[in-house]
């Protein structure tokens, strides 16, 4: 399987930002790893142009339904239309700004899969969840609800994001990773047996350059979702080098 260096811009980025993104293209001309940038709509159909095949894009969120009576929202076919082949949907700032539920975000993906978009999902446990020793049933209940039975290794990405740890710096201990990775790799392996094993994995909370190689080694770690250091280029490439460094699982 190809790893996954996947970059959140969140609800940032104005035109000129979009310098960055050509920069992280000529940084990787030819990348060992996939490249996805998931920049806000406003950017989208640009960013898709500027970048090309090289670096692949992404919305971050969609409606589930293709079209109607939904100011502000936006589609998976406008998204596949503006050039994007991703969509991070249940990103736990969706979850928490707009209550967006497991059943949304089922049927968010869903509408992603039948545009042809690929789904990135996130889940991942809250702070309190994780002192309450709550964090693998939090993470199986979200993806029990959250995932379509539809999905394929090549239309899903499951992105494993600890509430607390993004934007705050904190990340937990490699062991910690490693064990909600190896349980969602069982978790898919019960659902979709052997296709599971081609599903990547990505880990995502403050992930940094000082810190992306240390976490790539991780085994069922198969990329990163970056928030904050996928802004600039410069930070954004150390992620893809290491990523590229890192050993095959
Ligand atoms: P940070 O990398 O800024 O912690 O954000 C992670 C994230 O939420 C990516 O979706």
């Amino acid at each position: 399987m190809r790893k996954l260096a996947a970059g959140n811009w969140k609800m940032n980025g104005t035109s000129a930002d979009l310098a960055e993104a050509s920069a992280l293209k000529a940084a990787h001309p030819a990348p060992g790893v996939d490249i996805l940038l998931c920049p806000p709509a406003t950017l989208l159909s640009r960013l898709s142009d500027s970048v090309g095949a090289t670096i692949a894009t992404g919305g971050q969120d969609c409606h589930a339904a293709a079209s109607g009576a939904h100011t502000g929202d936006i589609s998976a076919p406008m998204l596949a239309d503006a050039g994007a082949s991703h969509v991070i949907l249940g990103h736990s700032e969706r979850r928490t700004d707009h209550a967006e539920t497991d059943a949304d975000v089922h049927a968010k993906t869903q509408a992603a899969l039948a545009a042809g978009l690929t789904a990135l999902v996130c889940v991942g446990e809250t702070q309190a969840q994780r002192e309450a020793g709550k964090t693998l049933d939090v993470v199986g209940r979200q993806l029990a609800g959250s995932v379509p039975d539809s999905a394929t290794a090549a239309t899903l990405v499951i992105a494993y994001e600890p509430v607390w740890a993004i934007g705050s710096g904190r990340v937990p201990t490699l062991e910690q990773i490693a064990e909600v990775h190896d349980f969602i790799r069982g978790e898919l392996t019960a659902r979709f047996g052997a296709d599971a094993r081609a599903m990547r994995l990505l880990y995502g909370g403050s992930v940094k350059p000082a810190n992306a190689a240390e976490i790539f080694a991780i085994s069922n770690v198969d990329g990163a979702l970056v928030g904050g250091a996928s802004l600039k280029a410069r930070d954004f490439s150390a992620i893809v080098t290491a990523l590229e460094n890192a050993a095959p699982d």
